[in-house]
């Protein structure tokens, strides 16, 4: 996407993500990046956000719901030459107008420049998202497995909804809820609460972060069977722990697991059975060998572990080798 032209200047289209909004989070290639724009396109609170960058340039403010707008606003101004960015909250990739643009340029025929220089560059610039941002004023919900559901119903049936967050919350993720509330959209979340109890304890932790980084910025501790009551906006993301996750002087905290494997009363020596280095005796390999030796039938064990029975059957099927040799490495980054 960097080749070089010597012919009439190249329409570039830059998807920066400015992160929570405040200055400080700007990453330097972001800012490089509005510097370099003739144009500048966003919602209009996103513009207000950096209004202090934007002297000289063609500023084009639209509205929330006008996101096609904005590509077509883009790639017409691309086509003729400008280079754009086109700004969002948080990451441009994340709920973001990252995929509304892709899909402007596809259906306009547009593919990637050639090593010829030709033809539009598009350069996505990423920014902190707001599961990260928020989860950091809250301490270390997301040291474990997580994932994202919007429960904004405007472009995603209900029933897709309703799917992912049973799925997630029997699968134990810790789940980063992005547009929970609106004015017109209040039950989604009493739903989404619903579907949770059905899987998760009432006392679960929840975090509801409203404006991070901005100067309403408002945090609440609350638990699974009073998300509800929150105080919850637009502007809000509600961060619910998973059945190990708990709040402690004021932090909401994921353990990673090491308890697991290492005592951490005993100067955190290896548990019995446990090596460092090498996966838990309940990782893949001694879960195969356990579950052999057990005797038990594939729908035992499907209830036993809430996996599918016909998983079960057909690992139970394999022949069985365990591996000899174990990396010392696999555990130790960061
Ligand atoms: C359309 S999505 C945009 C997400 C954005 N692209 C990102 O990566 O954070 C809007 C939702 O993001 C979340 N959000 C964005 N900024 C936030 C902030 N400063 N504080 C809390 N939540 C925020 C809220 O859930 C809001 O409803």
């Amino acid at each position: 996407m960097n080749a070089t032209s010597n012919a009439r200047p190249r329409g570039k289209i830059m998807l920066v993500g400015l992160g929570p909004g405040r200055h400080d989070y700007l990453t330097a290639r972001a800012r490089a990046a509005i510097a370099e724009a003739d144009t500048v396109i966003g919602y209009v609170t996103y513009i207000r956000l950096v209004e202090d960058l934007l002297e000289g340039k063609e500023v084009v403010k639209k509205a929330m719901t006008e996101e096609l707008d904005r590509a077509i606003e883009a790639y017409e101004r691309a086509k003729a030459g400008k280079k754009v960015a086109l700004i969002s909250s948080g990451d441009a990739g994340v709920y973001g107008m990252a995929g509304p643009t892709f899909e402007v340029l596809f259906q306009a025929g547009w593919t990637p420049p050639g090593d010829d220089g030709e033809g539009i560059e598009v350069e996505i610039v990423p920014g902190a998202s707001a599961i990260n941002t928020c989860a950091a004023l809250v301490g270390a919900p997301l040291t474990h497995d997580f994932c994202a559901i919007s429960l904004s119903d405007l472009l995603t049936p209900w029933p897709t909804i309703a799917r992912r967050l049973d799925a997630a919350a029997y699968a134990d993720f810790v789940v980063a809820l992005y547009n929970p509330k609106s004015g017109r959209r209040t039950r989604q979340i009493e739903e989404a609460q619903r579907i949770f109890q059905r899987h998760r304890a009432p006392e679960t932790p929840v975090a509801v972060v409203k404006s991070a980084f901005r100067t309403k910025q408002r945090i609440e501790f609350t638990t699974l069977d009073r998300l509800a009551d929150a105080d919850i906006g637009m502007l809000t993301t509600v961060l619910i722990g998973n059945s190990n996750t708990f709040v402690k002087h004021g932090l909401m905290i994921t353990p990673r697991g090491y308890a697991n494997k290492y005592d951490v009363q005993a100067n955190g020596e290896a548990r019995d059975g446990e090596k460092a280095g090498r996966s838990l005796s309940s990782g893949l390999d001694g879960w195969l060998a356990e579950i052999r030796a057990s005797g038990k039938t594939a729908a035992e064990l499907a209830a036993l572990h809430r996996l599918p029975e016909d998983y079960l059957a057909a690992v139970l099927a394999e022949p069985f080798e365990p591996e000899a040799v174990y990396s010392s490495e696999e555990n130790a980054s960061a």
